[in-house]
């Protein structure tokens, strides 16, 4: 009988253990009660980072319209880390960062923007450079030195790692380490980390990685209509500070026709996905800057709301998502992934409204407005495109 009590009291104390390693002292900073929007050099640079390419970056980000259109972020991915020194210290690579970190957060930050960086719960991040496991709070402690505003944090080298456990202990770093940080979880959806992950980061990825692509696996990554079709039954886990991330953003990488990125730009907005644009900003064509900057799309990724959009309808090719936002409007997609241009339309029994409830429409892309429609709205849909509308209930 002894030795069961003894054995209960071992159980209940290592329970009341592993609770303890889950337990945040602080709370969540409130720092994304929209998504966060900015850029990131992976997607379009992979391990090419220097300082005179993130100092390019911001000089264009604050230059260019994007930080004007609410892009705050600039945040170096993997490969900016080269080894740890004697002490432990995480060091940046000297031959690509000669002026060290602080310096170049501090450039970041004297044109208005933010400044992010990038690691791993494991030994060593998908790159190969150093982790940060068994270093968290010498690492958050170093980052919030240096001016570091956003941590993604990657998964690779994890080995049985629980990804709760490890996202918590580099939450609570953060929160001890005295300057508000952002933590981005890139766990790729693997533990479901909509289901744990509130309480710990601030977004978190739910794929694998995004390619350059309309459809189709590549290795480890997706084409975007895969990467649509995994989000669709995720919207009930989204909600202010605490966003699912289909991945970066490839607008303007070359990959996809202009129609296509018009679809992946609409289509993050109404997931309310973070807004990371991951081209070169320094050489941007016009099509590229004007999907990175459509204010009426934006504005619907920013919907103070913070609900992520359902797919309520489909059929064959065609697809409606409908995002509820603040104030009663509805944003709406029209979304034809078909080879040839389609009609379709949205009926406000869809909507959920009443047949004969007027409503004032905008077309997101095109900026056309129709005043007083009701029952149905829609048009024709280019193959691989959208439309993109934003419907405003006007009265009976
Ligand atoms: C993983 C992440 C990517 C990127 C690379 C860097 O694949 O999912 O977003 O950070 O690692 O090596």
């Amino acid at each position: 009988m002894r030795i069961l009590f003894a054995a209960l009291a071992l159980l209940i104390g290592l329970g009341a253990q592993a609770h303890e390693t889950l337990r945040l002292d602080a709370p969540k900073p409130d720092l994304a009660p929209t998504p966060p929007m900015g850029w990131n050099s992976w997607n379009k640079f992979a391990c090419n980072v220097s300082e005179q390419l993130i100092r390019e970056q911001a000089d264009a980000m604050a230059g260019s319209g994007m930080r004007d259109a609410g892009y705050r972020y600039i945040v170096i991915d993997d490969c900016w880390q080269k080894s740890r020194d004697a002490d432990g210290n995480i060091q940046a690579d000297p031959e690509r960062f000669p002026g060290g970190i602080k310096a170049l957060a501090d450039y970041v930050h004297a044109r208005g923007l933010k400044f992010g960086l990038y690691s791993d719960a494991g030994v060593l991040t998908c790159g190969g450079r150093p982790g940060s496991a068994g270093y968290e709070f010498q690492d958050a402690r170093q980052y919030a030195r240096w001016g570091v505003d956003y941590l993604k944090y990657d998964w690779c080298a994890t080995g049985p790692r629980n990804a709760e456990a490890a996202y918590t202990i580099m939450a609570k770093a953060l929160r001890q380490s005295g300057r508000d940080i952002v933590l981005s979880i890139c766990e790729w959806g693997t533990s479901k980390p909509g289901t744990w992950a509130h309480p710990v980061g601030h977004l978190w990825r739910t794929t694998g990685d995004i390619r350059d692509a309309w459809a189709g696996p590549k290795d480890w990554s997706h084409g975007l209509v895969d990467i649509i079709d995994m989000q669709a039954d995720l919207w009930k886990e989204s909600a202010p500070n605490g966003w699912n991330d289909p991945d970066m953003l490839e607008v303007g990488n070359g990959g996809m026709t202009t129609t296509e990125y018009e679809s992946h730009f609409s289509i993050w907005a109404m997931l309310a996905a973070p807004l990371i644009a991951g081209n070169d900003m320094a050489k941007m064509d016009a099509a590229t800057k004007r999907i990175l900057t459509n204010a009426a799309v934006i504005a619907v990724d920013q919907d103070p709301l913070g609900r992520q959009a359902r797919r309520i309808w489909r059929e064959g090719s065609l697809e409606i998502w409908v995002r509820p936002l603040q104030g009663g409007d509805r944003a709406v997609v029209l979304f034809n992934r078909g080879d040839k241009p389609a009609e379709m339309r949205v009926s406000w029994d869809q909507l959920e409204w009443a047949a004969h409830m007027k409503a004032d429409a905008t077309d997101l892309w095109s900026g056309k407005k129709t005043a007083r429609v009701a029952g149905q709205i829609g048009g024709t849909v280019a193959s691989h495109g959208v439309l993109m509308l934003r419907l405003s209930p006007s009265g009976l």
